[in-house]
């Protein structure tokens, strides 16, 4: 079973590809409706309505080393296995909102996993895109921008090891305090 936190990688790439400047990243979890939703929000070049119908479908893929695209199709079964749905807001031009909700306590939801890294691969790897990433457990909220960070940096890099420190330490302590 592939955990939450891969799903999310495996959206967050399609984005970066799409030539997303932004990322939103948004896990809620819900314990009165029972729902863990997903949603992942980018401003890269979207897609026309054809495609989008046609990219929940294994097979359908703009990558030119193998001709099969799993990442949507594998995030949709997850969610269906789960009495879920992914959806797919897209236009060409217009970026992409993909949301994948599941059944919070069903006996086949994929744990988080390893949130915290799949954030700091990102952020470390791919310092030119800027992500936001908000998780919700009920009342509690955790936030990360990566635009406040660098506006608050100055002339000092994401990808200095001192920065690299203490967004480990922040992830660590804030985000282990809400999810
Ligand atoms: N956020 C997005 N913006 C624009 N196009 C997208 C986005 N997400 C997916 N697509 C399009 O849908 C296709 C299928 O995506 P999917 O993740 O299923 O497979 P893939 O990315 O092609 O391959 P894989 O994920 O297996 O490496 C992509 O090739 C791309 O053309
Ligand atoms: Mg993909």
């Amino acid at each position: 079973m592939r955990e939450i936190s891969l799903h999310i990688l495996d959206l967050v790439e399609n984005s970066i590809a799409a030539g997303a400047s932004l990322v939103s990243i948004e896990v809620d979890e819900n314990s009165a409706t029972d729902r863990l939703v997903v949603t992942v929000a980018d401003n890269g070049q979207g897609m026309d309505e054809e495609y989008a119908k046609k990219v929940l479908d294994p097979f359908v893929t703009s990558r030119t080393t193998r001709r099969v695209g799993l990442g949507l199709p594998l995030v949709r079964a997850a969610t269906e296995r789960c009495a879920g749905e992914l959806t797919l807001e897209t236009a060409r031009g217009q970026g992409t909102v993909v949301r994948a909700t599941f059944q919070r306590s069903h006996i086949d939801r994929p744990p988080l996993g390893d949130i915290r890294s799949t954030l700091l691969a990102l952020i470390i790897g791919r310092s030119d895109v800027d992500i936001l990433y908000v998780h919700r457990v009920d009342a509690r909220e955790f936030t990360l921008d990566t635009r406040e960070i660098k506006q608050t940096l100055g002339d000092v890099s994401l990808t200095d090891p001192s920065v690299i420190s203490w967004l480990k330490e922040y992830l660590d302590q804030d985000l282990k305090e809400v999810a």
